[in-house]
């Protein structure tokens, strides 16, 4: 660096830089294990342990030697393709870069300033980020005991000021699931003016949730959200999709920013879901694995609730969640704790869940503080999203 350019480097350090909107500082983080990359095992962040199918490595690598073109405005032959194995219409698919950036892009879309976003909580952590951003407040409904979304409290919280409600189906840290029957009777509850969203990012891990996309036909007001994050082993390359009414679609596809989906995440996208074989077999590693450690951890005392996704939740009340994280860290396993709600696992091969066994059995089971689970719905603020 020749002398000027030190120089402008130290005069920058001392000018003040233009001010953001006042949401940004009070958008709570979205956190990852600190120490996620420096253990042997990560089972932090709900990712798959598999690498991708081979058909769809190798539809991304083919698709590189063209990386010099842009994808389509929208993603338009993973919509096909999306239309034609869901039996929909293609008008009522929309895809993006991965769920969470739909996501954003149906808050933008639906609530505002002086709106309501209402969501379980505690939930996907990234629910009070996109809702604060799009400058909504944000409305929690704590689980129920059994840390299942409590469809009953959430249909009473609706307002008059409520536009979007977000139910995380199986729910993301405490893998309850939702059957169709309850989704339904939520859906007669809430009225056709509120946008109720459900996400079904761990969809293909939970078997018995039924069939959602039937309630497309009779519920205009659903908008159904899903990845290839996970299942298919997608995460790093970012393909999501949304299912709803045609006018849902288009309204997102007008807030969506052009070229959304990459040409290579759409090239592996479009072959993983070619792929029944490796869907499958992904599916059924992950569901072994996570019946031996929910086994193992039953019988240990832990009251880990039935997940319907590819991670464990062990409750607060029966350990020190931080304790646990730093204990799985030492036996080199990343798992994500929530302070004051407990451990998530992620489902990782056969020696992450031994690592993880083996750290549980080393501090023994320490009950942490009682649960102050608050009985009424909470404005939320700031803060929250550990
Ligand atoms: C409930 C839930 N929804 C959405 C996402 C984000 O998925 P994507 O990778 O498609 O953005 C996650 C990721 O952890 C999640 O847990």
């Amino acid at each position: 660096m020749n002398g000027q350019g030190l120089n402008t480097a130290v005069s920058m350090t001392a000018v003040s830089t233009p001010e953001p909107r006042p949401l940004v500082g009070r958008l709570p983080g979205y956190s990852r294990s600190a120490s996620a990359g420096t253990v042997r095992w990560v089972a932090s962040s709900n990712e798959s342990w598999m690498p991708p199918s081979p058909a769809a490595r190798e539809a991304m690598a083919d698709i590189v030697h063209r990386a010099n073109r842009y994808p389509s405005l929208a993603g338009d032959r993973l919509v096909a393709a999306l239309a034609e194995r869901l039996g929909l219409s293609a008008t009522q698919v929309a895809v993006g870069a991965g769920s969470l950036a739909m996501l954003g892009q149906i808050l933008n879309a639906y609530a505002g300033p002086g709106d309501e976003v209402l969501y379980a909580w505690r939930s996907y952590e990234a629910y009070p980020i996109l809702a604060t951003l799009a400058g909504a407040e944000c409305v929690e409904v704590p689980l129920d005991a059994a840390h299942r979304h409590d469809i009953g409290a959430m249909a009473a919280a609706v307002t008059d000021r409520t536009r979007v409600v977000l139910l995380c189906n199986p729910n993301n840290p405490t893998g309850t699931v939702l059957d169709v029957g309850e989704i339904r009777s939520f859906l007669d509850a809430v009225p056709g003016r509120v946008l109720v969203v459900l996400d079904e990012a761990y969809l293909e891990f939970s078997g018995g949730s039924g069939n959602t996309l039937q309630l497309l036909q009779d519920y205009p007001n659903l908008a159904i959200l899903r990845t290839f994050s996970k299942a298919y082993g997608l995460a790093a390359v970012r393909a999501g999709y949304l299912l709803a009414h045609g006018d849902i679609v288009r309204s997102i596809r007008a807030v969506a920013p052009p070229f959304g989906l990459s040409a290579v995440a759409e090239a592996g996208a479009v072959a993983a879901l070619a792929d029944a074989e490796y869907l499958r077999g992904t599916v059924d590693a992950v569901l072994a694995e996570r019946a031996f450690l929910q086994h193992e951890l039953t019988a240990r005392g832990y009251r880990v609730p039935p997940s319907g996704g590819n991670f464990l939740w062990i409750p607060e009340a029966d350990v020190r969640a931080a304790d646990i994280e730093r204990s799985c860290a030492a036996h080199g396993v990343s798992v994500r704790a929530f302070a004051g709600s407990g451990v998530r696992v992620s489902i990782a091969p056969r020696e992450a869940s031994l690592a993880v066994l083996a750290a549980l059995d080393t501090i023994g089971r320490q009950p942490g503080p009682a649960q102050t689970t608050p009985t009424t719905p909470q404005n939320y603020s700031t803060g929250g999203a550990s």
